[in-house]
């Protein structure tokens, strides 16, 4: 590998162009060599943006063509498979977003031809990444220890629409309160051992509330709070250890009691990230920063696609253990 990791980007849409490219783009060991959309509108709008010369409507023309080190692959779920596999059986490291693909099922095979072809795959779970989360948490930890007791909460508002996720193809869960299941597992910081939970469609066709509580092997109780029709979007976490409570909100802020006194600190989200931007206060600057030092140093991400497994099986289990 030359100084600059040398990054193919397939996928023009949403979150490519508002998190992450712009973190990419602030990266001085990066170079971006090659930009693949099928939408051609897209690619010439997108590349012209972060100044990418090479473009293309064929994945596997530009990466035979720029022979990059990694890769993010940046489209909905149901179209993931395919194209991260061949990545993989190229000998390229892959960024994907959440869900990483539609099945755990899927995630276990990107997993295993990552490591047979021993490469770094990474699912961008950026919650993990989120420098208020990671302060409270190293706070919390610092003076309780181990966590008791994690929340993690997200409530959405849907307007009743005929199908969950790209019209019906992937579920609430996976696809978007998967992100509330995985930070509960990153809080808890232990594994899974039981698992006891309530699955309501509400009136809907389909799945739309998904409450759990959930035991960690480090006697950590997990508590999933998670429904689409609620009032609007509420995404937030509480951390608790002996003596210690963090309660987080990381589109604002965070505010911490300890040893009995009723308020201790107010952490403002975007102070501690240093920005008022959202790709950087909300982790997909340093969720992008920790796969360019993986895919450099060759350690195995903290979101890796093994772990994503991880999380997935539990989605699996909150379904299965229905009240
Ligand atoms: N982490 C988060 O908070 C968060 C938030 C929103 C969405 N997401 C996830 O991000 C992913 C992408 O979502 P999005 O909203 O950016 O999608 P999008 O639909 O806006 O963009 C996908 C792009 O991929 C292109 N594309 C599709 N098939 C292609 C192919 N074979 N070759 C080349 N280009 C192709 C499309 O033309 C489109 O431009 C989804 O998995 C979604 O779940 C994550």
């Amino acid at each position: 590998m030359t100084d600059k990791v040398r990054v193919a980007l397939i996928g023009a849409g949403g979150m490519a162009n508002s998190v992450h490219y712009p973190s990419l783009a602030e990266f001085d060991d990066v170079e971006m060599v090659g930009l693949c959309d099928v939408v051609e509108s897209k690619l010439n709008e997108t590349a012209d943006r972060f100044g990418i010369e090479k473009r293309y409507a064929d994945y596997q023309q530009m990466l035979e063509e720029t022979q990059p080190d990694a890769v993010y692959v940046l489209m909905p779920p149901h179209h993931l498979y395919d194209i991260v596999i061949r990545c993989l059986e190229s000998g390229i490291n892959v960024f994907i977003e959440k869900p990483p693909g539609v099945s755990t099922h899927q995630i276990r095979w990107m997993a295993e031809f990552a490591e047979k072809n021993g490469v770094i795959g990474m699912v961008g779970f950026n919650r993990r990444y989120i420098p208020l989360l990671e302060l409270c948490r190293d706070k919390v930890v610092v003076h309780g220890g181990a966590m008791h007791q994690v929340v993690s909460t997200f409530y959405k508002w849907t307007e009743a629409p005929m199908h969950p996720y790209y019209n019906g193809a992937v579920d609430i869960l996976t696809s978007d309160a998967v992100h509330a299941v995985d930070t509960m597992r990153f809080l808890a910081d232990a594994e899974v051992t039981k698992v006891a939970s309530s699955v309501r469609s509400l009136g809907m066709k389909y799945d739309v509330a998904f409450n759990a509580l959930v035991e960690f092997d480090n006697d950590c109780l997990g508590i999933l709070l998670s429904n689409w029709r609620c009032g609007g979007r509420v995404h937030q976490f509480e951390m608790h250890a002996a003596g210690i409570s963090a309660f987080v909100n990381p589109n604002y802020e965070a505010v911490i009691h300890a040893d009995g006194e009723e308020f201790v600190e107010r952490l403002d989200s975007k102070q501690v990230a240093g920005s008022d931007e959202n790709f950087k206060f909300y982790g997909f600057y340093h969720q992008s920063r920790h796969f360019i030092d993986c895919v450099k140093s060759g350690q195995e991400p903290l979101t890796s696609f093994q772990d994503a497994v991880k999380t997935m099986e539990l989605v699996d289990k909150i379904y299965q253990s229905g009240m």
